[in-house]
């Protein structure tokens, strides 16, 4: 049977909105890959990958409010090529919709995605030792399994709580709790946060254990100024910060289906070049110059904000580099992405959208890849990235902090800077120039960065030691 249970509202390649879904498709399979018989459980959507592939039925159940009762099903999807065992909650009309989020009824939706997980487990002869909920739209699992009668047979069960990113929660009003199933009076205010229920705030409550995504951002979780600053001093004890792996199985140069130039024999020049030919061809660039990239959403919390603004600056100053940028977002920083491109065609293209493809492709072109983020918990782009021999240039906040060494420092394999403003990013391209023609400098930088350890094994050593603790 399972010793560890994950939720997530994410999981690639089922659903995937961003990096959460990255790390919940990939920690179970390295948890049992470990030895620790893992499973994953997520809300079944309207999209592609479950039109394609085949599940059924383990499980059915209601769960019941005040006023009305909710039949779900529990699906197992019939595949083995993920890793671990992949349930998913099918509740036709509420959670089966054509995307992950963005409805006015989320907040709705995820209370009973808990909730006929937690029934389902009331079912398990045997229950998993750990249950190990990501991101807020797991929030109240690990109170509805402490609290609500309903779930006494789960009362025993260790909670672990992962953050992906603190930024987002969704409160809502006191009268949701009537959708929640009967808990003792006395518990409620640990749904209660700002003076609304708060399933960020809750989780950090009841959680046996708390991480964040890298132990830097959770220091500025801890230390920045926000209305949950107090949350994180006051169970700093229990919290840890565990940086990410990234899947090496899916990205790995050697063998990377998106890529028509894969790396052969260790030839790292060869599949830079070949692959950076091919983009530069398709945009009319020359390939002779180095090659910057910014693969991401665009938005402020990721520095979208600074794209244009900088870029444009620094191809009005010289134009000596070429950037390509993918990323959709805000309409008004996709605008300026478009603007820029149309003013300086020949250094600048960009893609607004997301190509899976197109991402794999410009990693593997690049010389560079640039993180202006204003918040990043972990960050993979930048692992990613140097696994295949592209050099990250990243702002020090975080994950990026903790895994990108700037190239002055000793046996250095990035470029970082300090402030999120166009000045001191125009100051990292002109390094990251200078490095560029300095060839046996940008090489040795790169190979550096190439040698680097981003694999799972080790992130998933530290969860397997706080799920015994
Ligand atoms: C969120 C964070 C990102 C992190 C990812 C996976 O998307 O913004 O920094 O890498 O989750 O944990």
């Amino acid at each position: 049977m399972y010793q560890v249970i994950h939720l997530s509202a994410e999981c690639f390649p089922v659903a995937k909105v961003g990096g959460l879904g990255d790390v919940a498709g990939a920690l179970p399979k390295y948890l049992n890959q470990a030895g620790v018989p893992s499973c994953l459980v997520m809300p079944r959507y309207n999209l592609k990958w479950n039109a394609a592939h085949v599940s059924h039925s383990v499980f059915e159940g209601v769960c019941s409010t005040e006023h009305f009762n909710i039949p779900f099903h529990i699906v197992k999807a019939a595949q083995d090529t993920l890793g671990f065992d992949l349930y998913m909650v099918d509740i036709p009309g509420i959670l089966f919709r054509d995307q992950v989020y963005g409805y006015d009824d989320d907040a709705f939706r995820f209370i009973f995605f808990q909730q006929a997980v937690l029934h389902w487990l009331c079912s398990w002869e045997q229950k998993p030792s750990v249950l190990h909920a990501h991101d807020h739209h797991c929030g109240y699992a690990a109170f509805m399994a402490a609290h609500c009668y309903d779930f006494h047979p789960l009362r025993n069960i260790k909670t672990v709580f992962t953050i992906h990113n603190g930024l987002y929660t969704a409160p809502v009003p006191h009268d949701y709790a009537r959708f929640f199933p009967h808990f003792p009076r006395e518990v409620g205010g640990l749904l209660e946060w700002d003076n609304r229920i708060d399933p960020l705030a809750t989780a950090i409550k009841c959680s046996q254990k708390v991480t964040t995504v890298s132990q830097g951002y959770l220091q500025e979780l801890q230390q920045q100024q926000s209305s949950y600053s107090w949350l994180y001093q006051e169970y700093a004890y229990k919290s840890f910060g565990i940086l990410n792996g990234i899947d090496t199985q899916v990205w790995d140069p050697n063998t990377d289906a998106y890529l028509t130039h894969k790396l052969s024999e260790q030839n790292w020049l060869g599949f830079k070049q070949k692959n950076k030919e091919e983009i530069c061809k398709r945009f009319r660039f020359d390939p002779n110059l180095p090659l910057c990239v910014f693969i991401g959403r665009l938005t402020g919390e990721k520095g979208g904000d600074l794209i244009a603004p900088s870029v444009g600056e620094f191809v009005h100053q010289t134009k000596g580099m070429n950037f390509f940028l993918l990323g959709s977002g805000s309409p008004n920083l996709e605008d300026a992405l478009r603007h820029i491109s149309g003013v300086f065609p020949e250094n600048v293209a960009n893609y607004i959208g997301y190509n899976e493809t197109l991402a794999h492709e410009m990693y593997a072109a690049a010389d560079f890849l640039i993180m202006p983020s204003f918040v990043e918990p972990c960050g993979l782009n930048q692992m990613y990235a140097l696994r295949y021999g592209t050099i990250p240039i990243v702002r020090s906040v975080g994950g990026l902090k903790d895994s990108v060494k700037d190239f002055g420092d000793f046996e250095g394999y990035g470029i970082r800077f300090d402030q999120g403003t166009v000045q001191d990013i125009l100051y990292s391209l002109y390094r990251a120039k200078d490095l560029y023609y300095s060839s046996y400098t940008f090489n040795h930088v790169r190979a550096l960065g190439i040698k680097l350890d981003f694999s799972w094994e080790t992130a998933v050593k530290k969860y397997i030691s706080l799920y015994y603790q």
